[in-house]
């Protein structure tokens, strides 16, 4: 059967990179037996321009009857003036919403041909290879309530609320018990514990989760302590598990100990294992249309969706080893680029995926 796949470019350098997604794509359909068709929709700013919605019915109608989401980034200086409901953020947050994709799955794996490419020393990160898990559909992002007023004494207040029921944080752990199992069974749960009582409420839940898997070893850590520990040393962990925000810090910050953001890739699931697939970077607007973009995150992120999605390993792995290739014979765009190497745009790293995978 042939599966259908939603292809939401979005803004500033999303069209580019989901551009050498999609040639990635058509390599595994003419010469791999991959069936999918593409059909492409609207996010985000550029969905606001066409139509006065960051997030129109007719892309989630699509995004729901798909099989699965392919997303480049969404968001811009240009849109920043606009009311939060119509900020090109909306789209991509009402999509992980509506969708109820609530386990985001990151993973930071540094290839070795990248080792000169991390700011970190070589000994500190080499061999990395870390799955973060973020809730994605609770938390501060979509507590209730939230917004700005106006004080009796004039004064302006903002507020946002850090919500989770215990269900919430239940299949989020389940989620994570379950990759560890199929990794090193080590989860770390991040939380802020000594300090905020949603977060508690977070540990007591991952403890109960816990009985359900003897095999996994369960740690807790502060979100303050994880930051550093992920640049301190960082290989002493596996899979970590935390809320919306802190998952959202602490994933930027486990990119750069890969070289790049340029370089991570995710799945956001829904309970069935329905996904949408995106870099986690966002919409770099200052390197938009100047070759300059890495489109390894969205191509790895391809990756994700077939072995998610799909269930095919087999095209999975394909791609993951064109990218490797491609990094062994010195390909590298601006990000990751170190002496000795040879820089190139992003249509050419795509070309050189393309043909590390003809090859
Ligand atoms: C991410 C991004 C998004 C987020 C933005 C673009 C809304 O930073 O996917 O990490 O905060 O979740
Ligand atoms: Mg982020």
């Amino acid at each position: 059967m042939t599966k259908k796949i939603a292809v939401l470019p979005g803004d500033g350098i999303g069209t580019e990179i989901i551009a050498e997604a999609l040639k990635v794509l058509d390599v595994l359909k003419q010469d791999f037996g991959l069936k999918v068709e593409t059909e492409t929709a609207l996010i985000g700013g550029a969905a606001y321009d066409a139509t006065g919605t960051p997030f129109p019915e007719a892309t989630l109608h699509l995004c729901r009857a798909a099989d699965a989401v392919l997303l480049g980034a969404v968001g811009g200086p240009k849109w920043e003036p606009l009311d939060y409901s119509l900020r090109p953020e909306r789209g991509l947050l009402g999509l992980r919403a509506e969708l109820e994709l609530f386990a985001n799955l990151r993973p930071a794996i540094l290839y070795p041909q990248l080792v000169a490419a991390s700011t970190l020393k070589p000994e500190v990160v080499s061999g990395l290879d870390i799955m973060i898990i973020r809730e994605l559909t609770g938390g501060i992002y979509f507590g209730q309530p939230r917004g700005r007023r106006v004080n009796d004494k004039g004064e302006r207040e903002g507020f946002n609320t850090l919500f989770y029921n215990e269900s919430e944080i239940r299949r989020i752990g389940h989620i994570a018990f379950q990759t560890a199992r199929k990794r090193n069974r080590k989860l770390c749960s991040v939380d802020k514990a000594n300090v905020l009582e949603c977060t508690e409420l977070w540990r007591e839940v991952m403890i109960e989760v816990a009985k359900d898997y003897p095999d996994v070893v369960l740690t807790h850590m502060y979100v303050d302590n994880a930051a550093m520990q992920l640049v301190r040393a960082p290989k002493q962990f596996d899979v970590m598990v935390t809320e919306n925000m802190f998952g959202d810090i602490l994933s930027d910050c486990a990119a750069m100990l890969t070289g790049s953001i340029g370089m991570l890739p995710s799945a956001s699931l829904d309970k069935n294992g329905k996904g949408m697939y995106e870099p986690i970077h966002g919409s770099a607007p200052d390197i938009a249309g100047k070759q300059l973009a890495n489109p390894i995150a969205t191509i790895l992120s391809v990756a994700m969706m077939l072995r998610y999605s799909f269930n095919d390993a087999a095209n999975a792995e394909r791609v993951e080893q064109a990218v490797t290739r491609a990094l062994d014979t010195g390909y590298r765009t601006a990000d990751i680029y170190s002496e000795g190497t040879r820089k190139v745009g992003t249509t050419e790293m795509g070309d050189a995926i393309v043909a590390a995978l003809r090859s």
